[in-house]
């Protein structure tokens, strides 16, 4: 069932999506060489706290951390740990927060230092496909036609893997309502898009194939073949003319341009 929001609870939702981009934002200040995932992932629960909020993906299902910190060749769900980033890694920041009941889900894929120009290309197109989606979020299409527009860009424009196994998803007094947004499909089929509907699109692309598989933990899900995976995502309200893109990826980047660690293209 799709619980489609008023203007005031997209108002609402509007709060908890900037809550994320701003921790995001925290995140991009800090992230060097050297640092653990598991203090970002401290840091990201202190300041989700700090605002009147809490984090959404602990104890979601049991997952047992505030964020999921997927390094390199993890998708996504990756557990902070006591590892030190290195130059070169990519990582990809999923934040999750409930604020006055509505919940913000957003992603962001940094580089740590300069991964190679592959990799540096792999996160620019994934997040050109990102916005591609986006721009498909309009009253009167589909939810296919998203999906698409994703798959073209990513799939047949460059040869990445589109990973088949996690989707986007609807979002708000529940991290996860319908629909389900894939970022593959065919154009014009699926769920009729209206007004007030508010989604989380999230591509996880991969530079090579488009397998993966889950990890003991039960959570970790990492490409077969060992290559990077990227995954940009941002919350969006489906509007008649152009989507309303309730999170903001502007306040990130120009931290991650300011901070010499980060790579940016
Ligand atoms: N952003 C992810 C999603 O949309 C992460 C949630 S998984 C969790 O599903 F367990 F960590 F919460
Ligand atoms: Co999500």
């Amino acid at each position: 069932m799709i619980i489609y929001k008023t203007d005031e609870q997209a108002e609402q939702m509007r709060w908890s999506a900037l809550l994320v981009s701003k921790t995001l934002t925290e995140v991009a200040k800090i992230l060097r060489p050297g640092l653990t995932t598991l203090s970002i992932d401290k840091m990201i629960g202190e300041f989700i706290r700090d605002h009147n909020a809490v984090p959404s993906f602990l104890n979601y299902n049991g997952y047992p951390f505030n964020s999921c910190l997927s390094v390199n060749d993890v998708v996504v769900h990756g557990f902070p740990n006591k590892n030190e980033l290195k130059g070169g890694d990519i990582i990809s920041v999923d934040i999750g927060v409930i604020l006055n009941g509505w919940h913000g889900d957003h992603a962001y894929t940094f580089a740590i230092g300069n991964p190679g120009k592959d990799v540096i290309q792999l996160i620019k197109v994934t997040k050109e496909s990102l916005y591609l989606g986006i721009e498909k979020a309009i009253a009167g299409n589909r939810i296919g036609d998203i999906s698409f527009a994703i798959q073209e860009h990513t799939e047949k424009k460059y040869g990445y893997g589109v990973v088949r196994e996690l989707v986007g998803h609807g979002l708000g007094k529940n991290m996860h309502e319908d629909p389900q947004v894939p970022n593959f499909g065919k154009r014009g089929t699926g769920t009729k898009l209206k007004e007030g509907m508010v989604l989380a699109i999230e591509p996880m692309i991969n530079l090579g194939k488009k397998d993966v598989y889950t990890a003991n933990d039960g959570w970790t899900v990492r490409t077969k073949d060992g290559k990077p995976s990227v995954h940009f995502e941002h919350d969006v309200c489906v509007r008649k003319i152009k989507a309303d893109i309730l999170s903001d990826y502007s306040i990130i980047e120009e931290e991650e341009k300011k901070n010499s660690n980060l790579f940016t293209s």
